[in-house]
């Protein structure tokens, strides 16, 4: 009987609950209908933030500016921040202070330290605190995507991307055929992000320019190209920064 009752039940409380607590949220999203990115759903907390604000201000500010706008080293806020790090995870934001962060100098802060100031910098651009601090773990850092409420959006013209596709020639142009959409990247491991590249390809066209010395040797490989990227109507062009060999064929 108990068990009878349960059934009839719970999905009734089910609807009242949704429909109760979630229902304002659901109509204001309602047009968009994909769920909120998590990023946006509150994954540091205002205290863990404000601690790493503490330790930004002793260690990085002299570099940064207290209000992150940059001085030595570049703006940590607004376009700056976007173009460097939109559509890359925390947990790669989060490698770059441990590993690289201040220069020379990465002992002077905790990797525990380090990560509130992560939250600091997430606070500082807009993204909104929850009730749980942000935890030292890999997976659930990997898992969290610095993108705006509608989630990833196509890399902007003049950001630093990274782009696999398989070289060809044309007349004297170089191009990556097969090729991943765009995605922001950065110079700092070149070797390893190539080696790092699982696949798959991509249907895309890419343009390179200003590459130095001629790959001409490199045709018929699947490579990873770096650069900055240029839209110039339906054309994607990079002038290119580094190529790396991802594998010795193409598909
Ligand atoms: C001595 C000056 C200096 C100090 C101190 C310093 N930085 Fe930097 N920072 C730089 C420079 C220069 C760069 C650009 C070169 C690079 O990316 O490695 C940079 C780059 C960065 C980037 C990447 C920016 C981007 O958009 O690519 C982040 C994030 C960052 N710093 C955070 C920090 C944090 C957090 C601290 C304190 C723990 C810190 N920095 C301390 C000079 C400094």
């Amino acid at each position: 009987m108990a068990q009878t009752r349960l059934r009839v039940f719970r999905p009734f409380l089910l609807a009242l609950y949704a429909g109760g607590l979630f229902g304002l949220a659901w109509s204001a999203t309602a047009a968009a209908q994909a769920p909120l990115p998590k990023i946006w759903t509150g994954v540091y907390t205002e205290a863990q933030a404000q601690r790493g604000r503490d330790v930004f201000l002793n260690r990085c500010a002299h570099c940064h500016d207290e209000r992150l706008t940059g001085g030595d080293g570049p703006a940590l806020i607004a376009g700056q921040f976007n173009r460097n790090w939109g559509s890359r995870t925390v947990q790669r934001l989060f490698t770059k202070v441990k590993e690289r962060m201040p220069p020379g100098e990465v002992f002077v802060a905790s990797d525990k330290e380090k990560l509130d100031i992560v939250t600091f910098l997430l606070m500082s651009n807009g993204f909104p605190p929850g009730e749980h601090e942000l935890r030292l773990d890999a997976d659930e850092l990997s898992s969290i995507l610095i993108v705006g409420k509608n989630g990833p959006e196509p890399a902007p013209t003049g950001a630093l991307v990274e782009v696999v596709g398989c070289l060809i020639t044309e007349g004297d142009d170089y191009s990556l055929t097969n090729a991943t959409a765009p995605s922001v990247s950065s110079m700092d491991d070149v070797a390893g992000d190539a080696k790092a590249f699982k696949g798959p390809l991509g249907t895309g066209k890419v343009k390179l320019l200003d590459v130095y010395p001629k790959p001409d040797g490199l045709k018929g490989r699947t490579l990873m190209a770096k650069g900055l990227l240029i839209r110039n109507g339906t054309a994607t062009n990079l002038n290119v920064m580094a190529l790396e060999t991802v594998s010795a064929t193409c598909p």
